[in-house]
Formats: structure tokens, sequence, C-alpha cells
């Protein structure tokens, strides 16, 4: 709660002058029927126009003053109110971006949106309620019933018999509205999930004709809102009615008694109708409160679901340092071990190897054993449990993950292109490149041709997730983004396996032509795309089997020999080895 009120701070400034005109409005609202019975008792009975323009004259100005202290008020609700909702986004847009993939899995991403859209908009509204409510209620409440008093205390009696009576029923009904209403929360949270996960996964529900499943599981959780939702408005229903005849009865209460009194010339007419007028403000500001505790409760689950956001620290702390870096190009992991925090077991266990600046290093083993991984720690998305990982000759720990990540140039290994053209998608990698290098990085990762063939070229859309364009046009783009940074190690995860043989072949070999200087790590299922790299390490249940050259692994360890005859032919690995040397 405090995480969360923190960034209502800045504007306690504008809710105390909105309270003044929240209090200037009250006032003048309790003026009103005041004046009116003024205006009634020496205007119209008293048979006197001069008081009829007077007092007439004297509501015009409280009106006024009244519709200017509540636009104003209004007006600084919403400021604050929306003002408040941004600062609260802000923070969890900044929060989650320091999140280590990790937290990704804890929160999940689907709640992490509905938390940054539906439940702000919950303490939205709730702020706007409570700043325009929550002090104008009790006062006009309270005050309503001083007025009352002063004006007819023979007829007071009647708030201890109507208030009770109206508390009682509210509270019976808010009894059974709340829980609905963070019942509704909740199936808010269902229906948004399943709709981001048929939305998201639309092709392999139609490729399995799962779209009766599919559609039973959306029913079920739209029946479920459309259940608690009609229920809420059921009671709400109930409440509206019940509280009007409470109010209309009351009305009926004041205008015979106050009749009897006025017959016996105990009380004035004016009175009277001020009275009830004053009778209405008190049971509508109960009312009012209210409806502010029935919101309380459904914000305070959207409130305590921001502050988890706004609690969870990032398992990965950032020192922001810039540091010297001696090994520029250099990668080294030392003893390092590493278990997913929910796994059972380490995924890698005591990596050590070393890749020097210009090595090609290619990384191979089966699915599973921990490749993807291995490059997640290089590039610290995870921090390792055991040991150490240098990069550039720096502990990964002891320099900013600024620093860290741009010395790298990441193809991961499911292609991921953002909404916007070709051109803005490569300059991703680097926002200030010229059209020139633009080009030459498609051209290195033969995107050229089939960008040029489109229409618009590099101003060709791309639409969100890339979905306009092929796995292996994705990986290619993917793969110049990385190109264009320029950057001293290239991560290349699986990046080449949408591709043909044969552009994979020519990608290779423009990289191999144009990465001179850099180091490049590899991982690969294909042992064509590794039999040329300086150094092979040979993964397998998350340990390094072997590591070297394909002819000293190939001669070395039947588990590698055992993998590469089974793509290519005796005669292929062997040529190929000697090729290199
Ligand atoms: N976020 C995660 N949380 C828990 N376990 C994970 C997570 N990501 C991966 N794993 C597990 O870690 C192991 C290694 O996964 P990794 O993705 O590194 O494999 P890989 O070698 O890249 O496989 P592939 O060749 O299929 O891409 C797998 O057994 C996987 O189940
Ligand atoms: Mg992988």
């Amino acid at each position: 709660m405090k995480k969360v009120l923190k960034y209502l701070k800045p504007y306690t400034w504008m809710i105390i002058i909105c309270v003044i005109f929240t209090f200037g409005q009250a006032m003048l609202d309790m003026y009103l029927p005041d004046l009116m019975s003024d205006i009634v008792n020496n205007g119209i009975v008293g048979q006197s126009l001069d008081e009829v323009y007077r007092y007439g004259r004297y509501m015009l100005y409280a009106t006024v003053g009244f519709m200017v202290c509540a636009i104003c008020a209004t007006f600084l609700a919403s400021k604050v109110a929306t003002g408040f909702a941004r600062k609260l986004r802000d923070a969890i847009y900044s929060k989650v971006n320091k999140f280590s993939l990790t937290e990704f899995n804890k929160l999940s991403t689907s709640s992490l949106i509905t938390r940054t859209t539906n439940d702000v908009v919950q303490v939205q509204q709730l702020t706007f309620m409570s700043m325009r409510m929550m002090l104008m209620a009790p006062l006009m409440c309270i005050g309503g019933i001083i007025m009352a008093f002063s004006k007819a205390k023979e007829l007071s009696w009647l708030f201890v018999v109507v208030i009770p009576l109206l508390l009682v029923a509210i509270i019976l009904l808010a009894r059974k509205i709340i829980p609905l209403f963070t019942k509704l929360q909740e199936c808010l949270d269902k229906i948004n999930q399943v709709v981001r996960e048929k939305l998201s996964g639309v092709r392999v529900i139609r490729a399995f004709a799962t779209q009766k499943h599919e559609a039973k599981r959306y029913d079920d959780a739209n029946k479920n809102i459309y259940d608690v939702s009609l229920k809420a408005a059921y009671r709400m229903a109930i409440l509206m009615p019940i509280v009007m005849f409470i109010i209309n009865f009351s009305t009926v209460v004041i205008l015979w008694s106050g009749s009897h009194l006025i017959d016996a010339g105990t009380m004035q007419i004016g009175d009277m109708m001020a009275f009830m007028e004053y009778a209405i403000q008190v049971l509508f500001s109960i009312l009012g409160v209210t409806m502010i505790f029935i919101m309380i409760p459904r914000a305070m689950v959207s409130v305590r679901r921001i502050n988890e956001v706004l609690e969870t620290e990032s398992t990965i702390v950032d020192n922001g340092k810039e540091v010297g870096i001696p090994n520029p190009g250099e990668i080294e992991f030392k003893n390092a071990t590493f278990q997913y925090v929910d796994g059972d077991l380490p995924v890698l266990s005591n990596m050590n190897f070393k890749i020097h600046k210009g090595e090609t290093v290619a990384i191979l083993g089966p699915t599973g054993c921990g490749k993807t991984t291995l490059l997640n720690l290089m590039m610290r998305f995870f921090d390792i449990t055991e040991g150490e990982v240098k990069v550039g000759g720096v502990n990964v720990k002891d320099m900013s993950l600024e620093q860290l990540r741009s010395m790298i140039g990441y193809v991961p290994q499911k292609a991921v292109l953002f909404s916007g053209t070709i051109e803005s998608n490569i300059k991703y990698g680097k926002q200030d490149a010229t059209e020139e290098e633009v080009i030459e990085a498609a051209k290195i990762s033969q995107s050229y041709d089939f960008i040029d063939s489109l229409d618009e070229k590099f101003n060709a859309p791309v639409a969100q997730g890339g979905t306009n364009f092929s796995g292996g046009q994705k990986q290619r783009l993917s793969i110049a983004r990385a190109i264009v940074k320029k950057p001293q190690i290239y991560m290349f995860d699986d990046s080449f396996s949408a591709l043909d043989y044969e552009t994979d072949k020519r990608l290779r070999e423009a990289l191999d032509l144009n990465m001179k200087e850099a180091t490049v790590v590899i991982v690969a299922q294909r042992v064509s795309t590794v039999l040329n790299a300086d150094k092979i390490l040979f993964i397998d249940n998350g340990e390094i089997i072997a590591q070297g050259t394909h002819q000293e692994l190939y001669e070395s360890c039947p588990e590698y020999r055992d993998v590469v005859l089974s793509q290519i032919t005796e005669e292929e690995a062997i040529s190929n080895g000697k090729k290199r040397d």
C-alpha cells in the first residue's frame, strides 16, 4: 500500500486545494436550503417582494459559488487521479523493465499487462471518487443533520429512525455485493488470460482443430463474468429503489408531521421545506459513502496486485558501473553452475571454457541440453548459481547491464520483430545507423534480395510479431539487426535453422568475411554449420563433454562422431576437418 501511495505524494498540494474547494462546495450546498427557507418564510409567507429579490440574489450567488467550487474540485480530482494513474503505470513499466526473466516467469506477461492497464484504472477511479466523495459525503451528512436540527428540531427524531434503517439496508446489501466485485476482478483476469492465449496461439488452435475446445474455455470464462456481473447488478438494482423508497417515505413523513406542526403554529413552512432538503442531502450522502466502501475492496485487490509488482525486486542487480574492458571480445566461464529457480537440478554444471577475441565458437548439443541457457548467462539474463562468468575479462556482475549488452549482438532462437518497417526493425540494433549501414547489414544477412523484391523495399511494413514474413525471412532480419550494431561479440542461437542449406552457407561465408575481428558464438543443431568453427563446445546433460576443433573432437570423442555421422557422411566429415587445416 505504501509503495502505491508514494506516487500520490507529488499531488499533496492539489489534494489540499481540492479539499478546500470541496469544503466550499459542501458549505454552499448546505446554505441553499437555508436561503430557500428564508425566501419562503420572509418573502412568500411574509408577502415581501423585496425579500424574495434579496434572498433570490443570495441564492444566485451561492449557486454560482457552488458551481465554481464543484468545477474546480472535479477538475483537480481528475488531474490528481489521472496523474496518479500515469505515475503508477510509469512505475510499473520501469520496474518491469528491470525484471530479469525469472520475474517475468513468476508474474506472467498477461498478468503484468492487466496490472498495468485494468488495475491502474480501478485505482484511478477510486482516487477520483474518494477525492470527490470522501470529504463531501461526511460533511454533507453531519452538516446536514446540524442544519436540519437548527431548522426544525421537532422533526429530527426522523433521523434517529431513518438513518439506522438506511444503514442496515445498505450494509446488508453491501455485504452481498463486495465479495462479488472482488470475484469480478478475478474473472476479468481469467478471461484476459484465455483471450491472450487464444489470440497468440490462433494458428495452433486452427491447425489442431481445437476451436471447439477453446471456444468452450472462452465461453466458461465469459459466462462466469456474466453470472457475477449480473448478480452484482441485481443487487445494485435492489439497493437504489430501497434507498429511494426510504428517502421518499421520509419526505412523506416530514410533510405529514410538518403540516401538523405548521397547523399548530409551532413551525414555519419554509423551515419544513429546508428540513426536507437537508434530510434528502443527508440520506444521499450516506449512500455516497457506501458507494466508496463498495469500491474500496474492489480497488484494494488492484492495489495489492500493483504493489506486488512494485515490491518485486529483480534477482539481477544492475550496479550501473561503466568499467574498463581489459580483453574485449573474450568470454570465459569458470566452474559455472546454473539452476533455474523452479528447477530441481542444475541445467548447467561446472562449465569451464574460454573463448578468445575473434574466435568462432560453436555450441552443439541435443535439444534441451542448455544451449540457450548458456547464451542467456553470457548476457546475464540470469545470474549463475556458482562460479564466474566473464565477458571482456570482467565478471558480468561487475559492470552495468547496458555496458555488457552493448558489447553483444544477439540473435534469439525465436526471431522477434516489432511492428514498424523493415528499416525500423534493422535500425533497432543501432538507432542512428546510416542507409548504407542498413543496406550492408541486409546484404550480409542475405535479406537484401527479398527486401528488394518488395514494393516498398526497406519501408515495407512489418506486422506485430512479424507475422507477414516467413520464418527464414524473420531470422535473416533479426540477424541484420545484430549485424548493424557491429558488436564485439555475436551470438546466434540456432539462428540458421529456418534457412535452406544454400542460404545458410552463403550467410556464413558473408559473416566470416565481415566479422574477422568479432567473436562469434553459434548455437547449432546442424553439424555443417559448426565444421569450420575454431572451437566446438559439445554439450550434453548440462555438461561440456568435449571441446576442440571438429577434427580433434571427431577423433577423440565417440559421442561427437556419432552425431556427425548421423548427419553427414564419413568422407564429408574427414575432408571438412582437413580443409580447416
Ligand atoms: N525459464 C525456465 N525455467 C525453468 N526451466 C527452464 C527454463 N528455460 C529452460 N528451462 C529448462 O532448462 C533446460 C535447458 O533449456 P535450454 O532452452 O537452454 O535448452 P536448449 O539447449 O537451448 O534447447 P533447444 O536446442 O531445444 O533450443 C531444459 O530442460 C528446459 O526445460
Ligand atoms: Mg535453445
